[in-house]
């Protein structure tokens, strides 16, 4: 059943509509995964093919399916249900977000928990250290503590869902509007200070001067994965959140901005962790321990540095709970609108489910670290799943969605803002691109990507 749209939450102000969106966008993804991912594929040539699949599918892709959920006013499945001719399941496409958003929260909540716990590490001043061998035994002791890593996970999800039962204004809009400027301000802090260390040229090098010959089809498909990731997009995310859009906001115009502005911190995250890692003698391919490594190096010996660490650790900790918000509501909408739960009941057996699945995500660093499906800790294949093979697919099924199905015209009008008809040229290059190149190239990549896996 549906609630009908006039009694539904939404956002209620243009800035609250752009600090949610930025607010899903920007998170661990900027901090933790971009910086990890750009070290160990080959630094600036990776962020070069990140910033291509950025602009030619991943903002396209992202202003479409905001305009989707606006259009049908609805969770990600009845959208796709409203919105298509009859008889075409394209809502599948709805149903698959569900279940890539569980994916994703199982290990993101896990990587989060460790986020938390080292705002308490920093604050007692255990992990303060430039030695890479001390910084990288402190992390694996945290990660690989079966007790630890469950508490701070199942910590994490109780602490979204109480702020996901506040609902959407007074919950997301109200906490995510406060926090998301003091991140910028304290990445620049930080970015200055890593790069004053001495020898921190050669990470500035690592991070902007790109070689080519490092890009391998492997390196291409995750930084497709990294622009789906980054953007929440391609599987129903910003569909939900584009369902409590108000008429008059400029949906390009806005994905345009988050876009931007979430491309700035990944790069601010860049500047303060890369120069750190080269002028102290860290390795750029240490994968995901990357940034509870060097973040505390480049705090260790500055004046007052023990306190910015807390507020490093304090606000990447909101800027996941953003993230985290946006996963857990594409579900919770589902449930609540689609059988009729209440809010409440749609919340916990999410976190419930969630606890259950995240745990295999959590103990792959101890007791499970031996079973692997497919070759991988489960940690790291719910995050191949989603990242790799679900959100792309859920792209290239939005592409197709709109290039081909709804069709210019629709957009045009879909894109148009309480009756201000919306740029003819802006919208033409985009479904340009939704119909010839997005799905071609998300295509040829997953393809190839999958035969070398
Ligand atoms: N964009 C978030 C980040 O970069 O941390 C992660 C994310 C949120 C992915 C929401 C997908 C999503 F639907």
């Amino acid at each position: 059943m549906s609630t009908p749209s006039t009694q539904r939450d939404g956002f209620t102000s243009s800035f609250g509509v752009l600090a949610a969106t930025l607010g899903s966008a920007v998170g661990l993804g900027n901090i933790w995964k971009f910086p990890y991912l750009t070290g160990a594929n080959g630094g600036a040539s990776f962020l070069v093919v990140y910033l291509l699949a950025t602009l030619l599918v991943g903002l396209p892709v992202m202003i479409v399916e905001i305009m989707l959920g606006r259009r049908a006013k609805a969770n990600a499945v009845t959208t796709l249900e409203r919105l298509a001719p009859r008889g075409q399941p394209w809502w599948l496409i709805g149903a698959m977000g569900g279940l890539a958003a569980f994916l994703i929260l199982a290990f993101y909540s896990e990587v989060a928990g460790w986020v938390f716990a080292y705002v308490f590490k920093s604050a007692a001043g255990h992990v303060l250290t430039t030695d890479p061998a001390v910084a990288g035994a402190a992390f694996e002791h945290m990660i690989n503590s079966p007790f630890e890593a469950l508490l701070w996970q199942w910590a994490v999800l109780v602490f979204i869902g109480a702020i996901i039962l506040m609902g959407v204004s007074k919950g997301i809009e109200a906490v995510t509007k406060r926090l998301m400027p003091v991140l910028f301000l304290l990445l620049i802090a930080i970015g200055i200070r890593s790069m004053t260390l001495p020898g921190a040229m050669a990470g500035l090098h690592f991070l902007f001067a790109p070689d080519f010959s490092k890009i391998t089809t492997a390196t291409v498909l995750t930084a497709l994965g990294l622009a789906f990731f980054k953007l929440s997009i391609g599987m129903g995310t910003m569909m939900t959140y584009g369902s409590y859009f108000r008429d008059d906001q400029n949906i390009p115009a806005t994905a345009t901005r988050v876009m931007l502005a979430d491309l700035t911190v990944s790069i601010l995250a860049g500047i303060a962790i890369f120069p750190a890692v080269f002028a102290l003698g860290f390795k750029p391919e240490a994968g995901p321990s990357l940034l509870f490594i060097t973040i505390p190096a480049v705090f260790a010996n500055m004046p007052g540095g023990s306190v910015f660490l807390v507020v490093f650790f304090v606000l990447t900790a909101i800027a996941s709970t953003g993230a985290m918000l946006s996963l857990l509501e594409v579900p919770v909408a589902v449930l609540s609108e689609k059988f009729g739960w209440s809010r409440i009941r749609a919340v916990v057996v999410s976190v419930l489910l969630l606890a259950a699945l995240g745990s295999t995500a959590a103990l792959s660093h101890s007791l499970l670290a031996d079973v692997k499906p497919f070759g991988m800790t489960f940690f790291d294949l719910y995050d191949f799943l989603s990242s790799n093979i679900m959100l792309p697919l859920g792209g290239i099924g939005l592409a197709i969605f709109v290039g081909w199905v709804l069709g210019k015209n629709q957009t045009i009008d879909a894109l148009s803002n309480g009756g201000v008809l919306a740029n003819a040229g802006v919208v033409r290059v985009v479904v340009f691109l939704l119909r010839w190149v997005s799905p071609v190239l998300i295509a040829l990549v997953m393809l190839k990507g999958l035969k070398d896996f």
